[in-house]
């Protein structure tokens, strides 16, 4: 079985909800905790063994860049006054010399269009997919449950899948599950955006994937789907048809969507309650605010 070492992160996206925030610099660089977005999602994936990660950009991203780039300014200035610890921060987003590829996709026809553009840099080997604006907080990586669960259960393509609620099925590809067991279901077919009457299931996809690379195939460009994007999602049900499983994984942890203001707020907050140092501080501003209402 072939290892999955690969890793994709489209961040060509608009980020319209997080207006204005996202209106010159990118939504995965926004910050929760002490970190941006796009690199809490490259540390999981490092925790799961990719080894090549390739960010689909547009304009206007090239903060991206430059953050995962060496700074050598910067390290010189830290070198010099022996600030060891701030160093090592610096030096944790830095990727290895060709290590990472950043490729352009020049209209952001969406997901599946993103990921389309990596078609001519991934092998026959199945690759890792990231959103960065889900986060999860969990205590084995996401991303590291998915490799374990693909080395598991051979190959397919796999998505974190996480329960929600009935008014909001309609913000995500929906499994029609055909059997579970244990936490990994297999699906009958992924339905974009249903309507929560015709709904098969409240078994939602978050952004985390292992896609098999035939997937390049099957995704349709010409096609425009829901939302007139390319949809990842319409490439799944063509290749259950020619028996290319789709297995749905629900993941242990809690998944954030920072690509809105609550979802990020609720990173930031549960991030700092984690955080030994930063947790008294929270508390003391969280009551603070509560008592003056
Ligand atoms: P979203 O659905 O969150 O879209 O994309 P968006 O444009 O970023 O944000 P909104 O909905 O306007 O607020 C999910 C992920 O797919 C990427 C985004 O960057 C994000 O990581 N994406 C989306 C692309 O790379 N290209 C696209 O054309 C669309």
């Amino acid at each position: 079985m072939k290892k999955v070492k690969t890793a994709i992160f489209p961040v060509a996206g608009l980020g319209t909800r997080f207006l204005p925030a996202t209106k010159a610099s990118p939504k995965e660089m926004l910050i929760v905790g002490d970190m941006p977005l796009i690199q809490h999602a490259v540390l999981e994936a490092v925790e799961a063994g990719i080894e090549r990660f390739i960010f689909i950009t547009s304009q206007g991203k090239t903060a991206i860049e430059d953050h995962f780039d060496r700074n050598k300014l910067l390290e010189t200035f830290l070198e010099q006054r022996h600030k060891i610890a701030d160093l090592e921060k610096i030096r944790r987003s830095q990727l290895q010399p060709g290590q990472a590829i950043f490729i352009r996709q020049q209209d952001p026809l969406g997901l599946g269009h993103a990921v389309w553009c990596a078609r001519h840099l991934i092998q026959d080997e199945p690759f890792a997919l990231l959103l960065a604006d889900d986060l999860i907080i969990s205590k084995t990586p996401c991303t590291k449950q998915l490799v374990d669960a693909y080395e598991a259960n051979g190959s397919g393509n796999y998505a974190a899948v996480m329960e929600v609620a009935m008014a909001d099925v309609s913000k995500y590809g929906i499994l029609d599950i055909q059997q579970q067991t244990n936490n990994v279901m297999t699906a009958n077919s992924v339905i974009e955006k249903p309507d929560p009457t015709t709904t098969p299931s409240r078994t939602a996809i978050v952004g985390r994937y292992i896609l098999d690379p035939r997937v390049f195939n099957y995704i349709d460009t010409q096609k425009l789907g829901v939302g007139e994007e390319v949809q990842l999602t319409d490439a799944f049900n063509p290749m259950i048809s020619q028996n290319i499983p789709f297995l749905g994984m629900l993941f242990e942890g809690e998944r954030f969507d920072c690509g809105t203001k609550e979802g990020w707020l609720d990173a930031n907050i549960a991030y700092a309650y984690k955080d030994p140092e930063l947790k008294p501080r929270l508390l003391e501003t969280l009551n603070k605010y509560t008592i003056s209402n």
